[in-house]
């Protein structure tokens, strides 16, 4: 284990009755980076994520996640808003934005949990509270207008474009100032201009807030442009490991996930709309 790697997954197992979604896990991400997990539908990628967040409590083996160097926090066992709390951020495959309300309220909503401003303490709010209002007030148009979406605040989410919800998101993940995010499929359900917006405002995310991030995608041109190392999932087990020239040239993954089609731009297991989908793993 390394005080430079962000996460450290070592022998992770995790069962649902019979079916084992992670068999025996292993892997880390180093401070800064941005890693991409690809595998085919079911191979266990969501999995991860909700072991890595909390949400589902593997069997066996350890998560650590390092948020400040000399500060390792052990993740399994953790509830999901104190690992929130600690610095891990997430989107989901399913679109889960409150749509009844504006983008800005959306947002917002991520800063003022991120500062534990509930509802209540906002209305009853004294001098203190108000201070933090306009300091949430303040962070959420930074954020909109990092992500382009300021000309947007006052749309409401449920009529924005699916590239524009994609990016509203990645500003609610920010809003809680991680360390790391964990984006599930970012580019679900967009087209080819949405999808290069996409590219370059989760480069710019690293680059500019360094914030290390964590990808699931399908989409092969767009994971492979964007990620400098990747993992291959299939049937819960890791089955490579590599710079994607690296995952290119492995004949197990072309196998298994890569097919005999073109690399390029490859969507054939991506579901047709990714973002209306219910996902009860979410
Ligand atoms: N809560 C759960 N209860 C039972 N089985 C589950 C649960 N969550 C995941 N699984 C199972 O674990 C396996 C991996 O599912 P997971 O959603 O992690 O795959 P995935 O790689 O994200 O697939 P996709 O590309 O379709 O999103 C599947 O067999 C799935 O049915
Ligand atoms: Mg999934």
């Amino acid at each position: 284990m390394s005080d430079d790697n962000i996460f450290d997954v070592q022998n992770v197992t995790l069962r649902f009755g019979g079916v084992v979604s992670l068999n025996d896990v292993s892997l880390h991400q180093r401070r800064g980076e941005i890693l991409a997990v690809i595998g085919p539908n079911g191979a266990g990628k969501t999995s991860l994520f909700n072991s890595l967040t909390g949400v589902y409590k593997p069997q066996e083996g350890t998560i650590t996640f390092t948020g400040e160097p000399g500060n390792p926090v052990s993740v399994i066992g953790r509830k999901p808003h104190r690992l929130n709390g600690a610095g891990i951020a997430r989107t989901f495959q399913a679109s889960r934005m409150f749509s009844a309300l504006t983008t800005f309220e959306n947002v917002k909503i991520g800063a003022e949990s991120h500062r534990g401003l509930g509802a209540v303490g906002a209305m009853l709010g004294g001098p203190a509270t108000r201070r933090g209002e306009k300091e949430s007030d303040r962070r959420t148009i930074e954020l909109l207008d990092f992500v382009g979406l300021r000309d947007e605040a006052n749309t409401l989410s449920a009529s924005l474009s699916y590239g524009a919800r994609r990016r509203l998101e990645i500003a609610r993940g920010l809003a809680t100032n991680p360390k790391v995010l964990l984006l599930d499929e970012p580019a679900a359900g967009t087209n080819p201009a949405e999808k290069l917006d996409l590219t370059e405002l989760i480069r710019k995310v690293r680059d500019e807030m360094g914030v290390s991030i964590l990808l699931i995608e399908h989409d092969m041109k767009l994971v492979m442009s964007l990620a400098e190392r990747l993992y291959v999932l299939n049937f819960g087990s890791v089955i490579a490991e590599g710079t994607p020239d690296e995952i290119r040239a492995n004949e197990a993954v072309v196998e298994a996930y890569l097919g005999s089609s073109d690399t390029g731009t490859s969507q054939a297991t991506t579901s047709p709309d990714g973002v209306e989908v219910t996902d009860a793993q979410g």
